[in-house]
């Protein structure tokens, strides 16, 4: 359920036509709605009202400031995967006892980043990182709270690149050398053991892998018990879906209802991690047609968003779906849309059924909340477009589009090339 319909003819975001904030922030721009957005977080925090628990917004979907101190005003906590994560986590306003601190490859400065501000835990990913954790914090003086990412060997069903609980894939540590890290994680004086952690991919669709993978750890955390080891924190990761095209994602209600038998069960306090499903389709990528073209083969609408604005579609052959903003009846033509870059696997869709569309024209890219702009990069020397939120009637720029300047800040050219 989201906020973008056509009403008198033409696609809007809650109370406002689209081509309405097209003309005041140009194009291609990222556009979200706040009531979907607050929606989406509420519905999915109440669904696990019954339990203690936190939900710490996995911001790698969308980390823009605006939208992480929604979060926070909501109730929510942060996980973050990078100094920088935590470094906008706490300019957005985000409790650093809120805080978790996920990622395989976390260097010093990071962690030591992460015990100066306090945060809940980190969730350590392997051996070596428990011992660097030990040495950091042994340094500070201080006791890092830790949670171990397990990786429990289950197959999430999902694309390969975002499937990250199974043995061949770099995350987590090895369900059964669990104990054995948790031995050594309790030896280590300048830990402090705190819980236990797991996350099995992204766009989940099934709540079986979620369900297979508790009984896993319910096993492990009543082994860790049996040996003294307190384990208060549940971490479940993120990972639910969404539909994008005809996928059929549990609701968070029934994703809750599935596994809150289980989860009661640990005598925890759940953290959640969710992205995509709080913020995916309460966003969407605005863009303009340029031009169009056509040979015996094909037909191409070119418009100005392109593969660095959402790389989904050339990435992981996303399907995302592609709305007129203009509502009208017209001849159906099959279109590649494509970007202005200069690559073949610059498209936001292949072979797509559209109406027939005119230069100047405006498209919907829709389902582009998460993993959309936070992907973005600047390739082809394209400045980042910018972010808007629309509230009711109001239009709020919540990150400017970047401009030429923007593209070389930071960079020099050696006195050794000017003389
Ligand atoms: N927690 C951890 C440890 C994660 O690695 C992720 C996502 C999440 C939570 C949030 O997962 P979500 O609820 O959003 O599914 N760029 C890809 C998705 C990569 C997901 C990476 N990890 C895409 O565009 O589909």
């Amino acid at each position: 359920m989201h906020y973008f319909e056509y009403k008198h003819g033409e696609l809007h975001c809650e109370r406002v036509p689209i081509s309405k904030i097209a003309e005041k922030v140009g194009t291609p721009f990222y556009l979200y709605s706040y009531r979907t957005l607050v929606r989406h977080f509420n519905v999915f925090n109440e669904a696990f009202e019954g339990i203690p628990h936190l939900v710490c917004y996995s911001m790698k979907s969308n980390s823009n400031l605006a939208l992480i101190r929604l979060f926070v005003n909501l109730g929510g906590g942060v996980d973050v995967v990078s100094g920088g994560e935590l470094f906008r986590a706490i300019s957005g306003g985000a409790d650093p006892k809120k805080i978790v601190f996920s990622g395989v490859g976390k260097r010093e400065d990071e962690i030591e980043y992460g015990l100066k501000a306090g945060i809940l835990m980190f969730n350590v990913e392997s051996l070596m990182e428990l011992q660097t954790i030990n040495g950091v914090a042994g340094r500070m003086n201080k006791k890092a709270p830790i949670s171990i990412r397990v990786n429990p060997d289950i197959d999430a069903k999902t694309h390969p690149y975002i499937t990250t609980g199974m043995k061949q894939n770099k995350f987590g540590i090895d369900i059964l050398q669990a104990p054995m890290a948790y031995r050594l994680a309790s030896e280590l004086p300048h830990l402090k053991i705190i819980g236990i952690d797991c996350h099995l991919g992204s766009q989940l669709v099934d709540v079986e892998p979620f369900v297979e993978a508790l009984k896993k750890l319910r096993t492990l955390v009543d082994d860790l018990r049996g040996g003294g080891i307190e384990i208060h924190y549940l971490d479940l990761g993120g990972g639910l879906g969404i539909t994008y095209n005809d996928e059929e994602p549990p609701h968070p209600y029934e994703y809750a209802s599935n596994i809150l038998e289980e989860i009661r069960s640990f005598n925890c306090t759940l953290i959640l991690e969710p992205g995509r499903v709080i913020v995916g389709n309460a966003g969407i990528l605005i863009s303009k047609v340029l031009y169009t073209k056509e040979n015996e083969e094909k037909r191409f609408l070119i418009v100005d968003a392109a593969m660095n604005d959402l790389v989904r579609p050339s990435y992981y052959g996303s399907f995302h779906q592609i709305l007129p903003v203009r509502e009208e009846k017209r001849e159906e033509v099959v279109v590649d849309v494509v970007g202005p870059v200069c690559e073949s696997a610059d498209f936001l869709a292949k072979g797509r059924n559209m109406p027939r569309l005119n230069p100047g024209e405006l498209i919907a890219v829709m389902s582009a909340g998460a993993y959309g702009f936070s992907m973005a990069t600047n390739y082809n020397s394209r400045p980042r477009v910018a972010e808007v939120m629309i509230r009711d009637d109001e239009i709020h720029v919540i990150r400017k589009r970047e401009e030429y300047e923007d593209l070389i800040r930071g960079e020099e050219i050696p006195e050794f090339l000017v003389r």
